[in-house]
């Protein structure tokens, strides 16, 4: 029996899963404060909650955790401040002044992986020297969430551990070298740093708990959600929560100059090249209020309607985009004309979300040179009928669906299992009640999408 565990931004999951079938026994969840600055201390006390009744169940135990995030410890060990979380855009300006500092955009993904951005730790670092350099002077280690949970876990309370999938969105990682960059970490901070061990190998075992289980390196939450819902090289999961995710593990580093493309590591070895939609579920709850139904009633309009909406066709930028790069942008609906229908307009909703993925996935296919073979749904968006059903003919691709469940902890769980095992590969685990639906490709769909995204791209 292996735990995983989620330490997202709202709260804690545990799950107490059997190591050789991937079954999941039991499962506890904990919440604690979220926002875009949080005491430390608040996940620890949410780990011991949900996942403290399991800990003498398990053998072995791995962390998954939100990504980026700031943990900035003295010379003690103790923290610093609150900890910086990835959706703190305060540093903006220093993400740009030191993706300059390297030389521009360019040289900057040649040696992370990926642009800059304000998520990522070492803008954060920068903040702290320039806004409170009595913090920064102070501040001795940096560890991301997942390490400082694993810390907490770890019965040796000297030794700090990390690895290379969550090392990869610090800003001080080279994914060119696979290793820390302490250069990086000084000049963002001004002064020398602190970094913890990366662990050699993704399925090393690093620590033990006092009662005595392995502690895996653990993991940022998307590449444990890639392991947990055991993406293979070429394939994409698709995440359509709040924001569209589209993510692929691939064999070959990537390094997007335009940003576009986040060029993390995976927790296997490979890559995990990101690209992200701002919106995404938004357009479902938009539909089922313009519409005035639920969402079972905006999936059933949906259906109703033919390809391609009768000729409607939603560009989704409700609220600017990131994928393709319009900040400024607004939503457009287009097309219509007097026998245009409700039904049309719930089409155009879902197939403008999902051409707005099909974005996702063409960016990782340029950055990666790879097609993507498959596509995995999963997020709240994946609930609606209207979406899966509909996403192998936008998307032309087959496209697997799961059971709703906590991925990132059931990919940690699995890397707690790899860990156990001490197997090349991590253990051949089936996606719990997956529906497969074939490609169907509908190409004048995406087409129309295309054409009038290119045509608006000027002043929108
Ligand atoms: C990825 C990112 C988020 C967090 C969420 O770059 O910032 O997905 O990992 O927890």
């Amino acid at each position: 029996t292996v735990l995983g565990i989620d330490s997202s931004t709202q709260s804690t999951k545990a799950l107490l899963v059997d190591a050789a079938t991937g079954e999941v026994l039991g499962q506890r969840r904990a919440s604690h404060p979220a926002g875009t600055e949080v005491a430390p201390r608040a996940w620890l006390a949410a780990l011991d909650d949900a996942a403290g009744p399991f800990l003498d169940a398990a053998a072995a135990v791995a962390v998954g955790g939100q990504q980026h995030g700031m943990v900035a410890l003295d010379e003690h060990d103790a923290v610093v401040r609150d900890a910086l979380l990835w959706n703190d855009t305060r540093s903006a300006p220093q993400a740009r002044e030191l993706v300059e500092e390297m030389g521009g955009p360019a040289a900057c993904a040649e040696e992370l992986g990926s642009v800059l951005v304000a998520s990522m730790t070492s803008t954060k670092l920068r903040w702290m020297a320039e806004h409170e350099p009595e913090h920064a002077a102070r501040t001795h280690r940096v560890l991301l969430p997942h390490d400082y949970l694993s810390w907490h876990l770890n019965a040796e309370k000297t030794s700090f551990f990390t690895d290379r999938g969550d090392a990869s969105g610090t800003g001080y990682f080279s994914t060119r070298t696979e290793q820390w960059s302490h250069d990086l970490a000084r000049r963002a901070l001004g002064h020398d740093v602190a970094l913890p061990d990366l662990a050699p190998h993704p399925r090393a075992v690093l620590g033990r708990t006092p009662g005595g289980a392995q502690l895996a390196a653990g993991t940022g939450d998307n590449m444990a959600a890639a392991l947990g819902v055991t993406l293979g090289p070429g394939d994409v999961s698709l995440s359509v929560g709040t924001s569209g995710v589209a993510a692929m593990v691939s064999e070959t580093r990537t390094a997007d100059p335009t940003g576009l493309v986040t060029g993390f590591a995976d927790a296997t070895g490979r890559y995990l090249p990101m690209a992200t939609t701002l919106n995404a579920a938004r357009i479902l709850e938009f539909g089922t209020r313009i519409l005035g139904v639920d969402h079972a009633g905006l999936s059933a309009l949906a259906l109703a309607a033919r390809p391609g909406a009768g000729g409607t066709t939603l560009l989704p930028y409700l609220d600017g985009e990131r994928t393709p790069n319009r900040p400024e942008a607004r939503a457009t609906l287009h097309g219509m004309s007097s026998a245009t229908s409700r039904e049309d307009v719930a089409r155009a909703c879902v197939e403008g979300l999902l051409c707005s993925l099909a974005d996702g996935v063409d960016a990782l296919e340029r950055a990666t040179g790879v097609p993507a073979r498959r596509i995995v749904l999963i997020g709240g968006g994946a609930q609606s009928e209207a979406v899966r059903r509909l996403a192998p003919a936008v998307l032309g691709r087959p496209v697997l669906v799961p059971a709703p469940g906590e991925y990132v902890a059931l990919g940690a769980a699995r890397q707690a299992a790899w860990a156990l095992s001490g197997a090349d590969e991590p253990p051949a685990w089936a996606l719990p009640g997956v529906q497969e639906f074939a490609a169907d490709p509908t190409p004048q769909v995406l087409e129309a999408y295309r054409l009038l995204r290119d045509r608006t791209g000027a002043w929108s």
